[in-house]
């Protein structure tokens, strides 16, 4: 991969369903997993396959469903759950196991009850079990952002001779500032001499509301991937944004010299999806997939849009998949309005017969709802979907 190339990395199934009543099935899991490979994510991470038979099917199920993305199972630093990873991706065009182990003193200490030696002979040998059974192994030094930065340099040097390809750095409590944070990537790259084998990644969470802020900081000064969710989901407070990053880099391409492969056209689709699959509504002032993302109120800004988009514009709602001329579903609409809304959405319909019945459960509910919104639709195909 180039190095100008900023890979995105998404873990919406995985730390995404960690955020408290996230949890997806299955199919649900694929649903997302194919939307996330037509937008163009990178990597996937599908679960943690050890972690329950659910996760591993879910892990499995997402790796036949998709080829173009690389898929990930996050692992500990042990065998064990390496070989359920590898197992689990068995089918997957292109596989990567993600493992970790804890690298702060806090967190060597009191959770891990751990020497810092060991620690290290820990991650050594995960990474080469790793390596036996698949080609692409990324090692995240879980707390890197309160670990110290001599011990880092120490465990990081070994995994990468171990064979390690991406290095993850996750600011696993958001405990970070985007200028530490950011000079800690900075001065780790230029310090570990085998830095340049490996790809430097950065895992936000959002505790402090500087997720995205942190992750950005950290391109600023080299990391070429970005762990990120659909919606910022993820554990407490949640993980930095998909689309705040991919929206940043590409709108300010001046300060982040980078590329991404993402279809930004099918961004807001993403975001509903998600949040229709989780029950986990979007607020209106989100940036980017916020009802009033792009929702001009005042009459001086209501007048400079109409003389000038970009008088207050710096994005075009459309390049995020916002649909300005939205035709009203209503019981008069027809098979075109609603396909079309379909796949505005991003909802996969299958066969004719599906779109037969889908359409008649449709006017159904027109029949008895005045104009049926894109929370209604994504409701009824929920419902159409086969159960686990
Ligand atoms: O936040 C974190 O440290 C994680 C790791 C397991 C990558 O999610
Ligand atoms: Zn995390």
């Amino acid at each position: 991969m180039s190095k100008d190339r900023l890979v995105i990395f998404d873990t919406t199934l995985r730390d995404g369903e960690q955020s408290p009543g996230a949890s997806m099935t299955r199919d649900e899991k694929v649903r997302i997993a194919k939307m996330l490979e037509k937008i163009g994510v990178d990597v996937i991470e599908a679960g943690f396959a050890i972690a329950s038979v659910g996760d591993f099917e879910a892990v499995r199920a997402v790796a036949e469903a998709v080829s173009e993305s690389t898929i990930c199972s996050l692992s500990r630093a042990g065998v064990q759950d390496i070989d359920r990873a590898a197992e689990a991706l068995k089918p997957a065009a292109n596989s990567r196991i993600h493992t970790f182990i804890a690298t702060s003193p806090i967190h060597m200490q009191y959770k891990l009850r751990m020497e810092p030696d060991a620690v290290v002979e820990r991650a050594i040998m995960a990474v080469k079990h790793a390596r036996n059974l698949v080609a692409d192994v990324e090692f995240s030094c879980e707390d890197a952002s309160r670990s110290e930065f001599d011990f880092l340099c120490r465990i990081i040097e070994q995994v990468i001779n171990a064979g390690a390809r991406t290095i993850n750095l996750p600011d696993t409590v958001g405990y970070g500032e985007p200028g530490e944070y950011g000079e800690l990537i900075g001065r780790l790259l230029n310090t570990i001499p085998n830095a340049d084998k490996a790809i430097f990644s950065v895992h936000c969470h959002n505790d402090l509301g500087l997720a995205v802020a942190n992750s950005l900081s950290a391109v600023m000064h080299g990391a070429r991937q970005v762990e990120c969710t659909i919606n910022g989901l993820g554990e407490r407070a949640g993980n930095a944004a998909l689309e705040e990053i991919v929206m940043a880099v590409r709108t300010r391409h001046d300060l982040f010299p980078v590329d991404v492969g993402i279809d930004t056209s099918h961004i807001v689709p993403t975001s509903r999806l998600v949040s229709s699959i989780t029950g986990f509504p979007v607020q209106p002032n989100k940036a980017i997939v916020g009802a009033n993302a792009f929702a001009h109120e005042s009459g001086i800004h209501q007048d400079g849009v109409l003389k000038h988009r970009e008088t207050y514009e710096i994005m075009r709602a459309q390049d995020v998949g916002w649909h300005n001329n939205k035709l009203v579903l209503g019981k008069h609409s027809g098979r075109a309005a609603f396909k079309a809304r379909l796949e505005e959405l991003g909802i996969e319909i299958g066969d004719d017969n599906a779109m037969q019945l889908a359409f008649t459960r449709f006017k159904e509910l027109a029949d008895k709802k005045h104009e049926i919104f894109d929370e209604d639709l994504q409701a009824l195909m929920n419902d159409m979907q086969p159960a686990d």
